[in-house]
């Protein structure tokens, strides 16, 4: 029997009642033992205290190649999409291998000690050089022993708008992206947005990748790509495999066609990105009033019984200066623009940040707590689901591949007032015996 190196003692695994306190054990980068009170020793010992366990969060959509250039070469002073083009054109000029990867790994280093260790990110492949890619290949290659990165093959200006850009998404491929990207709203008209979806498939079939659409995101209700990979997905049975990114479009739609959309959309299991936190922000922006929120229809597509999962989109770049790589304020914005409130909603949101991010890029036996997996998981300064979005707490501890990766001490308040009590509220929820508060249910 191989001896433990970590076990972290009294963790409230995530989904469990308050008294399922359990030990993990953890040997050679796997998980080998969940259960109360385990006789393993092992040379670090974590008391959990009570804490909440979780899978890792997972980001599912970001743009790794333009993160942390905000300001450079000029700050967005309008905030919308349009100004945010014309300033990455402009920062585009000085793009190197070495420049995305330092910033692409500063930018999973901010994210994996706040918990993230699986990330799927685009890279432009508009660009002849192909530079974004070929740095983003050897950023997934230089964080492998603590994230795993998926690179999607992403032709931000399209596929047949340029003579060249159907080769540069094929020779991506080659090069080893794992996943086809496309922007068929983005084509110069209907039939070729079509004719991309049909290419992105072929692609996707012969090389074995996975598919990931920006798809409708426009606040055009005649933005109608999403029928489109629906239908290519029920014609390949590649579902599974599929993932429609943003599809803004679709909160505009009317009801009478969201709803035939729905009906189709249960004859195969494609996956869902929405990203809040830019969603929000870039669309309705023609609007007066009443204005648009410009957010896919998440609750709907979770109570239909689809894959959905949240992605930042971006982190302090060219179309958003804000986001710190925390996945709990993807998950509360979520909460609050999709009018996810109720109890099980809010849980959802969580679980989009999570396991079903999982799902969205095939993680498979690779994700999860579960004995016999890889010990990837972090522990949270919170008693559940809720209490995780509803205050963001801290990060405590980052396990990766069955190491130590961060540890994160909590902010401290110290209430001076003689004779007076702090709130109970704020600051550390569980007590030594691990009791969480009652819920508001
Ligand atoms: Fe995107």
């Amino acid at each position: 029997m191989v001896s433990s190196s970590i076990v972290l003692r009294q963790c409230r695994l995530i989904g469990s009642d308050a008294d399922d306190l359990a030990d993990i054990a953890i040997a050679q980068g796997k998980i080998t033992a969940i259960a109360p009170q385990l006789p393993d020793r092992a040379p670090t010992e974590i008391d959990v205290a009570g804490q909440l366990v979780s899978p890792p969060f997972v980001e599912s959509h970001i743009h790794l190649d333009s993160v942390l250039t905000v300001g450079q070469p000029r700050w967005n002073r309008s905030g919308t999409l349009f100004e945010g083009i014309e300033i990455w054109r402009d920062r585009k000029q000085n793009i190197s291998l070495e420049d995305v990867k330092e910033r692409a790994i500063a930018a999973l280093k901010q994210q994996a000690q706040q918990g993230v260790l699986f990330v799927r990110t685009h890279a432009d492949v508009s660009e002849s050089s192909l530079t974004a890619l070929k740095a983003l290949l050897e950023v997934r290659d230089a964080v492998k022993d603590w994230l795993a990165l998926q690179v999607v093959a992403f032709p931000q200006d399209g596929v047949y708008t340029s003579p060249d850009n159907e080769e540069l998404l094929e020779e991506s491929l080659r090069l080893g992206a794992d996943a086809v990207g496309g922007i068929p709203h983005y084509e110069l008209t209907r039939e070729d947005g079509v004719r991309s979806l049909q290419r992105i498939f072929a692609l996707a079939e012969k090389y074995d990748r996975l598919i990931d659409i920006h798809c409708d995101e426009i606040d055009d209700d005649q933005s109608r790509f999403l029928e489109v990979v629906v239908a290519q997905a029920v014609k390949t049975g590649m579902g599974e495999k599929v993932t429609a990114s943003h599809t803004t479009a679709f909160a505009s739609y009317n009801n009478a066609y969201a709803l035939k959309l729905m009906g189709f959309l249960r004859r195969t299991q494609i996956n869902f990105i929405a990203n809040p936190l830019i969603n929000i922000t870039l669309q309705g922006r023609t609007d007066t009033y009443p204005k648009r929120r410009g957010v896919t229809r998440v609750k709907e597509l979770w109570q239909a019984g689809q894959n959905v999962s949240l992605g930042h989109d971006c982190i302090q770049d060219p179309w958003y200066s804000l986001g710190t790589g925390n996945m709990l304020e993807v998950a509360w914005m979520a909460v609050h623009v999709c009018q996810m409130t109720g109890t099980d909603e809010i849980d959802a949101c969580y679980d989009m940040v999570t396991g079903h991010g999982a799902q969205t890029l095939n993680l498979g036996d690779r994700y999860g707590l579960t004995v016999g997996r890889p010990a990837n998981l972090i522990v949270l300064e919170a008693s559940d689901r809720y209490d995780a979005i509803r205050r963001r707490p801290a990060v405590r501890t980052v396990i990766a591949q069955g190491q130590i990766l961060a540890q994160t001490q909590p902010a401290l308040t110290q209430w001076l007032l003689a004779g007076d009590r702090p709130a109970s509220t704020v600051g550390i929820i569980t007590d030594s015996k691990g009791v969480r508060p009652p819920r508001l249910d």
